[in-house]
């Protein structure tokens, strides 16, 4: 088969690596990277750690406003499929780069299949959410990676394109860990112990475009009595600097880290802080107990296990939770077993429209 991937932000790499690597044991791959994200530490470094291949096309779109970013990527998209003519789209997660991908190929009669599917927040102010809503709507086939997807896309009546098939971000954890442990120095680098910092990363809409939310996290980070490492998103970086925010206390503000750094900086820090749905699934993944910058998540099971609490961005709460917040000793496997890229690649060769 001939497969059109696509991919454009940060958790995008991620999330395609390892199926890309099973897609190409016995078929082929076109890679298309819309552009969204560019910064060497946004996209690069992502494609050197993780083994991605280079993409064939780049389309260069680059950031702008919702309507104008997803209709480029569309335009610049339709002509790259005409040229391909893939047998299949594959699309992941909730960006603009995956309702663009997934919006240009259903309308050229292409089937598409949409990676980490059923995701809902329920909060439709969130651009992520139209993007989920509308993808998995328009897909051929979704591949979900909890229980809980497949129960949302069953009270949206989508159930019959749906497969159970783990999740792909966890699949990236099994086989990057021991790369990022032999090759990450971050925690010497920046002088931390392994539990004795927190670890911080913010870059939601409602977060940074909200100066008060913004504030008040900042707030709460500052009062921590251990060193906050906080990589920061360069939206959230605009935001600090149109804002005329700062950063104090003990934290510390670096440019974003490369994925391999992250994982170690995820698996060592006492607590993880973040509004981020990745990072939220890979602190449980990894151990760490998980404070979310957010009134609701998508992923619901790291919640109901006990390892992730819901706080908002009330200084008083999530300074609360800073000292209180522990989690239980049973850390239960919720992610699959590590062969979900083998079970999609399998999917695609059995469909049957
Ligand atoms: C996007 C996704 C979000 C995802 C996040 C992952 C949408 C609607 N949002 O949000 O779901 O969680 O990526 O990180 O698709 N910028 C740079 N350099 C870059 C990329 C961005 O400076 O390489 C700056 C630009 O000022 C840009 C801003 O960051 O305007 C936001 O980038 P954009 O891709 O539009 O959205 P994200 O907030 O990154
Ligand atoms: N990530 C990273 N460096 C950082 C911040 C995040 O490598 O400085 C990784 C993180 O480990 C995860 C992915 O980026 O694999 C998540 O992306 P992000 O938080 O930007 O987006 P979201 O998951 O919220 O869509």
């Amino acid at each position: 088969m001939n497969i059109l991937s696509v991919v454009g932000a940060r958790p995008e790499f991620v999330q395609a690596a390892r199926l890309s690597k099973a897609i190409r044991t016995r078929h082929r791959e076109v890679l298309v990277h819309t552009g969204q994200h560019y910064d060497y530490e946004m996209s690069e470094v992502f494609f050197q750690q993780l083994g991605l291949p280079r993409p064939d096309y780049n389309l260069g779109v680059g950031s702008g406003a919702h309507g104008w970013q997803t209709g480029e990527m569309m335009a610049r998209m339709e002509k790259v499929i005409d040229e391909v003519r893939p047998d299949w789209t594959i699309v992941r997660g909730d960006t603009n780069s995956t309702l663009a991908g997934a919006l240009a190929a259903a309308k050229l009669h292409i089937p598409v299949a949409h990676v980490e599917a059923g995701l809902r927040s329920f909060n439709r102010a969130m651009p992520e959410e139209i993007n989920r809503i509308a993808t998995d709507h328009i897909s051929d086939l979704l591949f979900c990676p909890t229980q809980a997807a497949m129960d949302n896309l069953q009270r949206e009546g989508l159930l019959d394109k749906a497969l159970l098939v783990g999740d792909v971000m966890y699949e990236a954890i099994l086989y990057s860990l021991a790369l990022a442990q032999e090759q990450s120095d971050i925690l010497a680098r920046l002088s931390l112990k392994p539990r004795g910092y927190l670890l911080a990363t913010v870059h939601r809409a409602e977060n940074t475009d909200e100066p008060l939310r913004l504030a008040g996290i900042l707030q709460a980070l500052a009062a921590a009595d251990e060193p906050v490492v906080f990589p920061v998103h360069p939206r959230t970086g605009a935001a600090l600097k149109q804002h005329g925010l700062g950063l104090g206390g003990r934290v510390l503000g670096i440019p974003p880290v490369g994925y391999f750094d992250m994982l170690i900086l995820e698996q060592n820090a006492r607590l993880v802080l973040t509004d981020s749905g990745g990072v939220q699934k890979e602190a449980y993944c990894l151990g760490t107990p998980c404070i979310t910058l957010r009134e609701e998540t998508e992923w619901v099971e790291t919640v109901e296990a006990g390892w992730n609490t819901l706080v908002g961005v009330d200084p008083q709460a999530i300074c609360g939770a800073v000292k209180e917040f522990q989690p239980p000793q049973a850390r239960p496997l919720l992610y699959g077993d590590g062969h979900t890229s083998e079970r999609i690649v399998q999917a695609l060769e059995g469909y049957a429209p």
